[in-house]
């Protein structure tokens, strides 16, 4: 059965790229459309900033038609600049606006914003009605189990965010204290979504970095559809990978060299078209490692490219690589 949310019809089983700042921008989520992610998010915005008309807010409220369906994801503190902040980013024209309440980073905590709303229920409830209500288009919302080990209160802020109108909810399988470590435990994503109250889609996040992995957990806890961060970072293939899996029960092979090559200059393409050569070649060096991760002796190459200031010089590293590995087996190189 195809997951809705509104109008959005998002298939049987969506795979969601994840939020991730200084990761999921256009350049990124144009390679993960491409390989098959079914919907997609920014990073998270700042809704100070969206306010302030700040020039780097309001870069990311860039999206463009063949991205959709994308939701833009804001954050932040205050009831009031959060409803300005939905204004603004419905304006820009994505499919849903999404919240942010699963940030656990410190400065973003201590503002009061992101996970910190998991202390304070009613808050968040009131937060989440003033962006719904604010907004012409469907509101959903991120977050995790809770605080701590103590205090894991998701169940009861599903109930009461679909009450106020969400239409659908992302579970991160952490608390706020964990941050990213220890494993991620979908157990309570499964009560939520056998909860007979619940009616919107949920989604499972957190570790799936796997085909098998995408495959046990969908069937273990019974969620809607799958949200990837990490590991489509400089492997945007995962997403076929698990789609191609769950439709055959087989493996797809990995990524030759040559379509790594290919996806990552792609990638580099995009970032210098969408923030300009100085910023683009910068901000991409943090990609190189991940799309050739695994690759023998790689390193003097990702020492070369991060250092590399001139555009026509990367290409001809990149070149170098396809020829150094061309009788290098990649695709069975793991993510
Ligand atoms: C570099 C990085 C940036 C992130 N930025 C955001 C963000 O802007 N908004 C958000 O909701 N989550 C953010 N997250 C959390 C991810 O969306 C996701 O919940 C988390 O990484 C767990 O999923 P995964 O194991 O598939 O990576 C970020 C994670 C990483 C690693």
């Amino acid at each position: 059965m195809s997951v809705k949310i509104g109008n959005i019809d998002l298939g049987e089983f969506p795979l969601l790229l994840a939020p991730m700042e200084d990761v999921s921008d256009p350049p990124f989520r144009y390679v993960c459309k491409k390989n098959g992610a079914d919907m997609m998010y920014t990073e998270f915005i700042s809704s100070e900033g969206l306010i302030r008309d700040a020039a780097k807010s309001r870069q990311k409220l860039d999206i463009f038609e063949y991205e959709r369906p994308i939701g833009i994801q804001i954050f932040g503190g205050d009831i009031d600049h959060m409803r300005e902040a939905s204004e603004i980013a419905s304006a820009a024209g994505p499919d849903l606006v999404d919240i942010n309440y699963g940030c656990p980073v410190k400065n973003v905590v201590c503002k009061g914003a992101g996970s910190s709303l998991l202390q304070d229920i009613d808050k968040m409830v009131k937060m989440t009605e003033a962006v719904v209500k604010a907004s012409h288009l469907p509101v959903t919302v991120k977050t995790r189990l809770g605080w701590d080990d103590n205090t894991k209160n998701v169940y009861e802020v599903a109930e009461r965010l679909q009450d106020v109108g969400i239409q659908a909810l992302t579970i991160h399988g952490r608390t706020r204290a964990q941050l990213y470590k220890g494993e991620a435990d979908w157990s309570l994503i499964r009560e939520i979504k056998r909860n007979p109250r619940i009616k919107i889609p949920i989604f499972g996040n957190g570790d799936v970095d796997s085909p098998e992995k995408a495959a046990n957990w969908s069937m273990e806890y019974e969620i809607d559809g799958i949200m990837i961060g990490r590991a489509a970072i400089g492997y945007p293939w995962i997403f076929r990978e698990v789609k191609h899996f769950f439709k055959t029960g087989e493996h797809l092979a990995g990524p030759t060299i040559e379509e790594r090559i290919e996806v990552c200059r792609t990638h580099l393409d995009k970032s210098l078209e969408w923030k300009g050569p100085r910023t683009g070649i910068f901000e991409m060096r943090r990609h190189y490692a991940n799309y050739f991760k695994g690759l023998p002796d790689f390193k003097p190459y990702r020492m070369r490219l991060v250092a590399e200031p001139d555009i026509n010089n990367i290409y001809s590293i990149l070149e170098e690589v396809a020829e150094k590995f061309a009788d290098y087996d990649a695709t069975k190189v793991l993510a």
